[in-house]
């Protein structure tokens, strides 16, 4: 079972980030640890997915690295990753995602000591998309990523599979002009909707439909979001309107595992697009297109 570790550690002139990356990435790997800071305050903060044992020496690892007197607070999640999560899940310095219950006053914000500019809540009963599982996580990372890049600003947003909505959420709060998110199940629909909501998002810039991604007209957007099953994908893959999608168009795909990645030669060879970031999480994949 994989759990999650959140730590922070205030930085000194001989405590610096890279060291504190070189002692845990030998035992977690580079894919499974996002490092932030340090922060105006001097404070770092990795979140760490492993299994017990790992979380166990990368603690003892950062123990015996500290130096006198430094404070290290630490977090463990108790539950699987793909569970619903419990903390604040901190995506980087910029963005968290907060189970709903976390974001109500006066109730302590276990794994974070701070607020994060960009907070989305999120209410995840009827749907998929708490966050924390890794094919979202690699989807929120990679919007991050396009937004430092100045790919997300005032574009036109498509969330295919929305479930929760959180990555129409997170694509509206990061600066997409509007959002559309589909999805075949209805009761995902209904959440979308109540979390848009709860995130104070324009009622006007998003909208949730009931829709199959077979089929639904992908014309006017300019990016397009797609955490989906391998299954699905294919059928997504299909739209023909992947073909009139506009140049410069940005699609992100998600949902399958690293060596399921035929499909990035059919984006490539047979629509147009050209692959131009990948990230993987824990096993999972997630890559970005750019039409060419
Ligand atoms: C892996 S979940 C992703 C949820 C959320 N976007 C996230 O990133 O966490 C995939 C979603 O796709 C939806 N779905 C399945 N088949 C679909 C189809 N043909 N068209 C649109 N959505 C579909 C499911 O109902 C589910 O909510």
């Amino acid at each position: 079972m994989t759990k999650r570790l959140n730590i922070e550690i205030k930085a000194t002139h001989s405590l610096t980030p890279n060291l504190v990356v070189d002692q845990v990435k030998g035992v977690v790997g580079h894919h499974n640890l996002t490092l932030t800071g340090p922060d105006t305050h001097g404070v770092i903060r990795l979140n760490i997915e492993a299994t017990d044992q790992e979380i166990d020496c990368c603690l003892t690892l950062l123990g015996k690295a500290l130096p006198k007197g430094c404070d290290i607070t630490y977090f463990v999640e108790k539950e699987d990753v793909d569970a619903p999560i419990k903390g604040v899940l901190t995506i980087d310095d910029t963005l968290a995602i907060l189970p709903s219950n976390l974001s109500q006053k006066g109730v302590p914000r276990k794994g974070a000591h701070h607020t994060f500019p960009i907070e989305i809540t999120i209410d995840c009963h009827d749907s998929f998309g708490h966050g924390g599982h890794p094919s979202t996580l690699g989807m929120l990372k990679a919007l991050l990523r396009l937004t430092k890049g100045g790919l997300i600003a005032d574009r036109s947003a498509l969330d295919v599979g929305t479930g929760s909505g959180v990555l129409a959420i997170a694509a509206l709060k990061l600066g997409a002009n509007s959002v559309v998110g589909i999805d075949i199940d209805g009761a995902s629909i209904k959440e979308a909707y109540k979390n848009a909501h709860i995130n104070q998002c324009p009622p006007e810039k998003v909208r949730f439909l009931l829709a199959s991604c077979k089929d639904f007209p992908l014309d006017g957007f300019d990016l397009v979001l797609a955490n989906i099953v391998p299954g699905v994908r294919r059928e997504f893959l299909s739209n023909r309107g992947l073909y009139h999608m506009p140049q410069d168009g940005i699609v992100l795909i998600s949902g399958g595992k690293i060596g399921d990645n035929d499909y990035i030669d059919q984006m490539e060879k047979h629509l147009g697009f050209k692959c131009i970031d990948r990230i993987e999480v824990r096993g999972w994949l997630t890559t970005c297109f750019r039409r060419r």
